[in-house]
């Protein structure tokens, strides 16, 4: 009898976990990799090396295309609190075009993927960059 309401109980919990559901077996680590894919690949390229031929020339409606976030822009010059703030507003305040992902991603998800992007860059930049902000 027990086992008979526990059964439902168990398939209310897990059904009921907003995690994200295509991230296979290892749904237990957040996979920044997993969530750059899904919501930031489209315009940053995958492992983020950007689009755009030349990220610092405006396209033809006048903005600038999203740069590179791999090392190779000026990604890395931002503490981990000015990218979180920019995957919070996007570039709207700026003028910019990227949207504002406040409140389609957890804190958790938003810190794997800073984590990720700085996965992204090669060891040097990595050096210079705990040099400043670690
Ligand atoms: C619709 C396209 C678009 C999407 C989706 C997008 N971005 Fe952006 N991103 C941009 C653009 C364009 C800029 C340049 C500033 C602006 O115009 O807003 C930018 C700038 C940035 C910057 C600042 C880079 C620098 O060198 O200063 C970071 C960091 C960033 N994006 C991370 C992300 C992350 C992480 C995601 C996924 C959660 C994401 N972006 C999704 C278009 C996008």
């Amino acid at each position: 009898m027990k086992l008979i309401l526990l059964i439902p109980l168990i398939i209310f919990i897990t059904g009921c976990n907003p995690g994200d559901k295509d991230n296979g077996s290892d749904s237990a680590a957040l996979s920044g990799e997993a969530i750059y894919n899904k919501n930031c690949l489209g315009c940053h390229g995958s492992k983020g090396q950007g689009l755009a031929e030349d990220w610092k020339v405006k396209d033809a409606n006048g903005n600038y295309p999203p740069p590179p976030l791999n090392g190779t822009a000026h990604t890395w010059h931002h503490s981990p609190e000015q990218l979180l703030y920019t995957i919070n507003k996007g570039g709207v305040e700026m003028g910019g075009q990227m949207p504002a992902f406040e409140d389609l991603l957890s804190e958790a998800e938003k810190q794997a993927l800073i984590d990720y992007i700085y996965d992204l860059w090669p060891k040097e930049i990595q050096t210079r960059y705990d040099e400043m902000f670690k």
